[in-house]
């Protein structure tokens, strides 16, 4: 979060090409301005204001992306030799679409409690060298080929592989059984007080992070074909349903139904909403919420439910305060436009993940409410629907070749504008309407640049093969310039993630599935450098559609698989030998990292499997890991 700094400061408006962007523009004082550049200040006055202005703009320009103003001010103390007059100087860099106006400044003096302000309504002309682009992606270090052997066993549908072990250690942080939860509930990560790791205290239930394993147990529950295992599964989505119901109702929602978290641990407050400071609203939570929901009530029916069932119970929040999902999609279709903090819980702006999963939602929910007979509320998803995705431009920046995380405030120093985000995004929020699919020309180029970026930030990165010489894909975290470490925040403290490396693996994977059902690769200037990198072996050429008879087609797929193996065996890789998962592995020496058991790092593991199962033509891989059950504590 960016902080203001205590003491005096002259702030400036600028507006925003775009008018809903108008003043949310945060001014940071900087100590210098971009060097070695051309740059063209604007000189409006060089001394002391005569006529007895309190506050007046001396110079400015905006150069290099980086908006640099001197003033000078009525200062309680001297500064101009023979005035009362000070002369300040501020730069900030502005983010990515620039600003083409100055409004006005503003000067609070907090220590005389004055207020100054002049007006401005100046335009600004860029100039200088253009804002930083990111450097090309560098050579491909290897040309993996193929699904692999190693992570066929990493997968296997026992229950001693990694994938019977996210299985299980998911299963054990639903319900976890620390003082009598509240059923439908999942703790984050098994560190907090009631554990022997303390620190992170990740023992709260995260709206997010719930309803995204709820989501792996409803695919589990859809695919089940034991009957006493599909049963056990249903009542945990039922139950998790009526926690979300809880959590809606609550009295202390400070923030509407963007809410982080609840309380899990002291029995009075079981799933009350967590009442301290934090990163809110979180808003991408109502929208993961309903899809996850909607998923099970699709699968409830399809398992026999009746209609007027998931009605009553799942969908008509009007009729019935404990069905959820009604509620949380009117929140999503009247709450979209305002900035909510990230995934991340880092920033109020406007989030690609955040619009994303909403916009999920909102597909799902137009749907879903018209097969509930609701058109009044259909009509609403559908018109938010449509404005939702009309909004999407803004993030691709055609200067860096990526989709820009946020659009808006950026996070202090993240200046790459990567994140796995973007891909996370897609992951949860693609709806299956080729909207920002995963064969989306602008995500596969961010898709690169975000996976190359973290070669030259992470040490372990370099080492690039295991013991028996097969590739090791790039470790992946949250963004290169992530300084959390899991506990704390530290210079370079930023590491990969299981989740975000598992991600990845899941992308190409993704991309791979797709393909081979759509039958066709058609490759644009956007996305070269992606099948570049990923794909060299098959040579694929811009503005070329290769059908899949084509040994270019065949090729790029292997290439594809090929790096979808390597990412989940740096999972592997990093993974220790009891097959536990915390949040993260070490950027200098790969060990374990932050929250001990971390929830939603086992879902990615099982999330990845699945759709590795589909490009590896497994079609009974879920059934049969779902069968597998849920079993008892280890
Ligand atoms: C906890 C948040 O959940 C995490 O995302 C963040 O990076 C750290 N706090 C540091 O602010
Ligand atoms: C921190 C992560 O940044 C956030 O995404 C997550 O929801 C919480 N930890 C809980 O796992």
């Amino acid at each position: 979060m960016l902080s203001w700094s205590p003491c005096s400061l002259p702030q400036l408006s600028a507006m925003n090409v775009r008018t809903f962007l108008v003043n949310r523009f945060v001014w940071t004082l900087l100590a210098g301005t971009a060097l070695g550049q051309t740059c063209q200040t604007t000189t409006l006055q060089s001394a002391a204001p005569g006529d007895g202005s309190e506050v007046v703009l001396a110079s400015y320009s905006y150069c290099g992306g980086t908006l640099t103003a001197t003033v000078v001010d009525l200062g309680y103390s001297s500064g101009i030799p023979g005035t009362d007059y000070e002369l300040w100087s501020i730069a900030a860099p502005v983010w990515v679409d620039g600003i083409d106006t100055l409004l006005n400044i503003s000067y609070q003096a907090v220590d005389i409690a004055g207020f100054y302000t002049q007006q401005l309504n100046k335009a600004v002309e860029a100039s200088g060298d253009a804002p930083p682009t990111l450097p090309s992606p560098s050579k491909p270090y290897a040309v993996p080929e193929g699904l692999a052997g190693d992570i066929d066993t990493f997968l296997a549908v026992v229950n001693t592989s990694q994938a019977g072990l996210a299985l299980t250690r998911m299963f054990q942080n639903i319900n976890p059984g620390v003082s009598g939860d509240f059923p439908g509930t999942v703790v984050a990560a098994r560190s907090g007080p009631s554990y022997e790791q303390t620190d992170p205290d990740y023992e709260y239930n995260w709206v997010r992070d719930s309803s995204l394993t709820m989501d792996v147990v409803e695919t589990l529950y859809a695919a089940a074909s034991e009957p006493r295992v599909k049963q056990q599964y249903e009542d945990i989505l039922f139950q998790y349903m009526a926690a979300r119901a809880m959590e809606q109702n609550d009295p202390n929602l400070a923030t509407g139904l963007g809410e982080p978290k609840t309380y899990l641990i002291q029995f009075y407050l079981n799933n009350t909403i967590f009442s301290g400071p934090w990163g809110r609203p979180q808003n991408d939570g109502p929208a993961t919420a309903a899809i996850t929901l909607i998923n099970f009530a699709n699968a409830y029916e399809a398992a026999g439910g009746s209609l007027q069932d998931v009605k009553l119970k799942m969908y008509d929040s009007s009729a019935n305060s404990s069905a959820p999902v009604q509620r949380d999609l009117l929140f999503v279709a009247t709450n979209w436009t305002s900035s909510s903090f990230d995934l991340w819980e880092e920033e109020s702006s406007d989030h690609f993940y955040t619009r994303l999963v909403q916009r999920r939602a909102l597909v799902l929910g137009a749907t879903f409410a018209t097969r509930m007979g609701d058109l009044n509320t259909a009509n609403k998803l559908s018109s938010a629907l449509s404005e939702i995705s009309a909004t999407f431009n803004d993030f691709w920046d055609s200067g860096r070749q990526i989709l820009l995380y946020e659009y808006g405030p950026i996070l202090r120093g993240k200046t790459s504008y990567l994140d796995i985000a973007v891909i996370l995004g897609v992951i949860h929020g693609y709806a299956d309407d080729g909207f920002f699919a995963y064969t989306n020309d602008q995500v596969q180029s961010t898709a690169l640049r975000l996976a190359t970026a973290f070669i030259d930030v992470y040490p372990i990165a370099n080492k690039t093969s295991d013991a028996s010489g097969l590739t090791l894909g790039i470790p992946i975290g949250r963004y290169p310039e992530d300084v959390y470490d899991g506990t704390g925040t530290q210079q370079n403290g930023g590491n990969p993630w299981y989740l975000c490396t598992a991600a990845m693996a899941q992308f190409m994977y993704g991309n791979s599935a797709a393909y081979s059902e759509n039958g066709s690769i058609t490759v644009t200037n956007t996305s070269k450098p992606f099948f570049d990198y990923f794909t060299p072996n098959a040579g694929l050429e811009s503005g070329q559609t290769y059908t899949k008879t084509s040994q270019e087609f065949t090729r790029a797929i292997s290439g594809l698989n090929g790096w979808g193996d390597t990412f989940m065996r740096t999972v592997k890789f990093y993974t220790p030998s009891n097959g536990r998962l915390a949040e993260e592995f070490n950027r200098n020496d790969g060990a374990p990292q932050g929250a001990a058991d971390l929830t939603w790092s086992y879902a990615s593991i099982l999330t990845a499997s699945f759709s590795r199962a589909k490009v590896n033509n497994q079609t009974t891989y879920i059934r049969d890991l779902a069968n597998l059950g849920i079993t008892p504590n280890l």
